[in-house]
This record gives C-alpha cells, structure tokens and sequence, in this order.
C-alpha cells in the first residue's frame, strides 16, 4: 500500500525522504555491515552523527554560541517536570493557554509556587490571553509558555520575548515549521514526535548562564550542565531517534531552510482555514480569534456529532487518516507539520467542501 495522507497530531507523518534514509541507514550504515541503531554511542560513527545534528540544528536556527544544543528521553513532559525542578526557586510565572501550557503549570505546583499570568481556561483555550493582560511577576524565575497549542489550535505569532529575561519555551508541535528567536529565549524544548523524528527524543536548546542557577539535583541525569558537560550522553542516548533528527535536518535544508518551510506551511494551513470559512455555515473554527489559527494543527467542528463521525470515516475512506478531535474539544483536528505535503491539504479542503455540499 502506498503512504496515504496521515493527519495524526504525534508521533506524527515525517517525510518519505527521511524515512528512507533512515532504514537504509538502520540496515547499513554507510556500507560498514551494521546499521546506525547497532554501534557504540561513543564509537566514531555515532559520533559523527551527534556532531553533524548538533552542527546543523544551529545552523538552521542560527544558535549563537550562548547556547547549547542538547538532547534529552523521557517527552516533553518529562520535561516541563524538570524545569521547576532545577530553576523554580521563588516563583515562576506561566502562561496558560491550553492543555500543554496548562499541564506544565500544574507540573510545578508540587515543587514551588508557579503562578499563572493569564489563562485562556473559562472559554475552553479557545484563544490566547491577550498580552495587554497578562499579569508578570518582576521576581518569577522564568516565564514559561507554550506557542503552539497542540490540542486546542492556536499559535502565538510572536514569540514573547521581551516578556521575560528568562523564557521558557514549549516549541514541540511548531519547532522548525518557521524560523524562531532561540538566542532570545533562556530554554526552548520540542519533543520530536511532531515535526523531528520518533518519540523519545527531546531536543533542547539552552542558554549557558542558566547552568548556574540550577538546584541541586538528586541524578546529574536531570542536570542540563552535567548533560552538556557530557554532550549529552552521560548514558546512552536515543541513537536511531538522534540519527532521525539528522536526516530531518538534512530534509529542511534541501527544502530551502525555514523561510521556505514557513512559506509552504502558510500556504497549506490557508488551503484548509479557507474550506472553514467558505463553508461557515457548515464548519466552525474552534479558535475565537483568526489572527492566532496554527499552522500546524487545525481544528474545527461539523454542526453535529454524527455528520463529524460520517466526515472521519469517508475522509478515511478516500486516505485521509486520524482526523478526530482531540477528546475535550471534539470534532476534527487536522495536523499538518512539515512532512504533510501540499497535496495532503489539498485533498483534505476539497474533500470539505464536497462533504459540505452534500451534508451541508
Ligand atoms: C505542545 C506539547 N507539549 C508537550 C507535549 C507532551 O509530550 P510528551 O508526550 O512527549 O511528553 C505535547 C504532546 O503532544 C505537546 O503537543
């Protein structure tokens, strides 16, 4: 069976391209007889992989040499776990605009006093606050936000970094869909399982002078200064996940970098928002303010719940897959990262508005 289009908000579609080079490479790594998954972490092989991923992830997001690239297991959960673990002292200020953002602040809740600058909750997380409303705090540690919104669909456009000396950022469901302000940030995490390989990879980008603020940690494991000290192996890394990451980077750069894959990804979120509002009588966005949609993950409802089951199962039917809501906003989720191709977007808003006209 050919690959079909496949709308899963992650672990996600990644690129044929870079799926191919990663079997190949898992079969035989550069005609040696043993596949990249079956080495040494710290033989040369290896470690020609993590020089060349962490080389070309700064060179894609121009990371200046006040940072650091390191990777870590254990999800994006694990985490925003960690951050309040090592850099909460006082107090931390976290914006919470949907489930993500809100999952973080409650993981900090246990290990100081987070305290929420805005949220979004009372409407469902159908937007972002304002930032004309949200309350900072001049002592917080860090401000934690996430800028993509994975479950409920909404982006911040801007980063907000001149909100916080110290921001800390959830990229995961938009890291390298776009170009983003790294330098300016004092942590930026992605887990992979979205737009950068398999799960079980947390990519993290770490301004240095963070290392001294560190708390005192029972496993240097969760020490971001003992990773780096490290190169991030201070045990076996996720080798085939970190060689995945490379074929990925390898991909953007072929595709022309960020600025290309921006422009691409703009084109494709249109294709669909535009089915949305061109048949508002029958689709609803779920998010309240347009300027805020996600390029990534777009959500939007059917009048009713058996019109939206009808949707998922022809929409399968015709290769368009794992379209279904997310279980508190309901209705259809497509997500569309980088590896989604054009194509994909194409067929999904044509098959909106052929199902509109019948259904509508
Ligand atoms: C924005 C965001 N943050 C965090 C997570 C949690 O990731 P994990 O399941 O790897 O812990 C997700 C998962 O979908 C996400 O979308």
């Amino acid at each position: 069976m050919g690959r079909i289009f496949n709308f899963s908000a992650g672990p996600a579609m990644l690129p044929t391209e870079v799926l191919e080079a990663t079997a190949a490479a898992m079969l035989d790594y550069q005609g040696r007889g043993f596949g990249i998954a079956e080495c040494s972490h710290r033989g040369k092989e290896f470690e020609g992989v993590l020089d060349e991923t962490i080389a070309r992830c700064r060179a894609l997001l121009g990371i200046a040499d006040t940072h650091d690239v390191l990777f870590m297991q254990g999800g994006a959960t694990q985490m925003f776990t960690l951050i309040p673990m090592n850099f909460q002292h006082k107090s931390a200020d976290y914006l919470v605009s949907g489930e993500w953002s809100k999952k973080a602040a409650d993981a900090a809740k246990g290990l100081g006093e987070p305290f929420v600058v805005a949220t979004s909750e009372t409407t469902n997380f159908d937007h972002c606050p304002d930032r004309s409303d949200w309350k900072l705090c001049d002592q917080a540690d860090y401000l934690h936000v996430c800028t993509n919104e994975t479950v409920h669909g909404h982006r911040m456009v801007d980063w907000p970094v001149d909100a916080s000396p110290n921001l800390v950022v959830d990229a995961s469901s938009e890291f390298m869909s776009r170009p983003h302000p790294v330098n300016q940030c004092a942590m930026v995490y992605a887990g992979a399982q979205k737009n950068l390989g398999p799960a079980g990879v947390v990519l993290v980008i770490m301004r240095k002078d963070m290392y001294p603020k560190q708390s005192k940690m029972p496993s240097k494991l969760w020490n971001f200064a003992a990773l780096a000290e490290n190169k991030s192996m201070i045990n076996t890394p996720p080798t085939l996940g970190i060689y995945t990451l490379l074929e990925t980077f390898r991909w953007i750069e072929k595709q022309g970098g960020l600025r290309t894959i921006e422009t691409r990804n703009t084109a494709k979120a249109k294709l669909i928002y535009d089915a949305i509002d061109g048949h508002s009588g029958f689709y609803s966005a779920f998010v309240s303010r347009p300027e805020q949609r996600s390029h990534m993950n777009v959500n939007f409802r059917l009048p009713d719940e058996a019109k939206t089951e009808a949707f998922i199962k022809q929409a399968a039917a015709e290769g368009m897959v794992a379209l279904k809501g997310y279980r508190t906003v309901g209705g259809i989720r497509a997500s569309i990262y980088n590896a989604m191709p054009v194509e994909g977007c194409r067929a999904l808003a044509d098959f909106m508005g052929e199902f509109a006209k019948k259904n509508g």
